[in-house]
């Protein structure tokens, strides 16, 4: 009998991993648990029996595909697989996939309702400022993003985007306005959201220079990485502009300074929470799921990610 192992760090929601276990069941598999395990070798002991793996943010390096020596396949169950050790899984023959825009709109939610919060003084009780009217630029026009421009439309924004591999047609078709580079964007906006992957030409490349192009008054909402800000120059500019916010979905490196210099100002959620709802956990966890019994069954490797 196979075996799958749901290895979450942050686990699913109940009802989640009841449609996760009737999936794997249903295939006639057994459904393996392992749950907010602090140590890499809880992880390495349970993957050692499982042929297949699902997966949140967890760390999937070399030694824990060692450490599956039945392992024949990783699903993410969302959108990033940063944190996956891609080359070492192709070097062992192990098949990763991802589930795209099956959270998304869980994380467009948290983006949106983080510019209420900033806007609002974070629920002090200060007079604060409303987001209709306001410019937005949507920095990376996938899943997320589309889902983001949808809400920000609806809230009354002004809404732009910008993406390298998404075409000005496919932009405009969803209402948003397409700018020719990022420089255009942080110039035109007064919100920034992040939806990029973090990679190797991603990562660190929100900085000074693009963020010195927005008002004093600019807001840069994160719910992307946070290895794709610079965090010295972003700290540079929220000193240099005494209005300037950062919301970002996950503590930035240097935390400590960032709650003392700007407190305020700067918002991080306590542990990542973008996919954190029962929608996005559901979609994600059936989808990683299915894909795992449609690999098995039939071969399927659609949503595979290092081919
Ligand atoms: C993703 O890449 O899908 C999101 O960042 C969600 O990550 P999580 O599953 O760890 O919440």
């Amino acid at each position: 009998m196979k075996k799958v192992l749901v290895a979450t760090d942050k686990p699913f929601a109940p009802i989640a991993l009841k449609g996760i276990r009737q999936v794997v069941e249903n295939a006639g598999y057994a459904l393996l648990l392992l749950e907010k395990y602090t140590t890499p070798e809880q992880l390495y002991e349970a993957v050692a029996e499982a042929d297949a793996v699902i997966i949140r943010s967890d760390l999937v390096t070399r030694e824990v595909l060692n450490a599956g020596k039945n392992l024949k396949i990783v699903v993410r169950a969302g959108a990033g697989y940063d944190n996956v050790d891609l080359a070492a899984a192709t070097e062992k023959g192990v098949v990763v996939m991802n589930t795209p825009g099956q959270n998304s709109n869980a994380v467009a939610e948290l983006a949106i309702g983080m510019m209420v919060y900033g806007a609002r003084g974070f629920f002090s009780g200060k007079s604060g400022t409303e987001l209709k009217g306001k410019t937005i630029g949507i920095h990376a026009f996938g899943n997320v993003g589309k889902y983001v421009a949808t809400i920000a439309k609806g809230f009354g924004m002004d809404v732009y985007a910008y993406d390298p591999f998404v075409s000005k047609s496919d932009i405009e078709s969803c209402g948003v306005k397409p700018v020719d580079t990022a420089e255009d964007l942080y110039k035109t906006c007064q919100y920034i959201s992040l939806h990029m992957p973090a990679n190797d030409k991603t990562k660190k490349s929100i900085g000074a220079s693009l963020l010195s192009l927005m008002p004093n008054d600019g807001v840069l909402v994160n719910t992307a990485r946070k290895e794709v800000i610079e965090e010295e120059g972003l700290m540079q500019i929220m000193e240099q502009k005494a209005k300037f916010q950062y919301l970002s979905d996950v503590a930035p490196d240097a935390v400590e300074a960032f709650q003392t210099k700007f407190a305020g100002r700067y918002y991080a959620t306590p542990k990542k929470m973008g996919a954190q709802t029962e929608e996005a956990n559901t979609n994600a966890g059936i989808a990683a799921a299915e894909q795992i019994r449609d690999f098995f069954e039939k071969g399927e490797k659609k949503y595979q990610v290092n081919k």
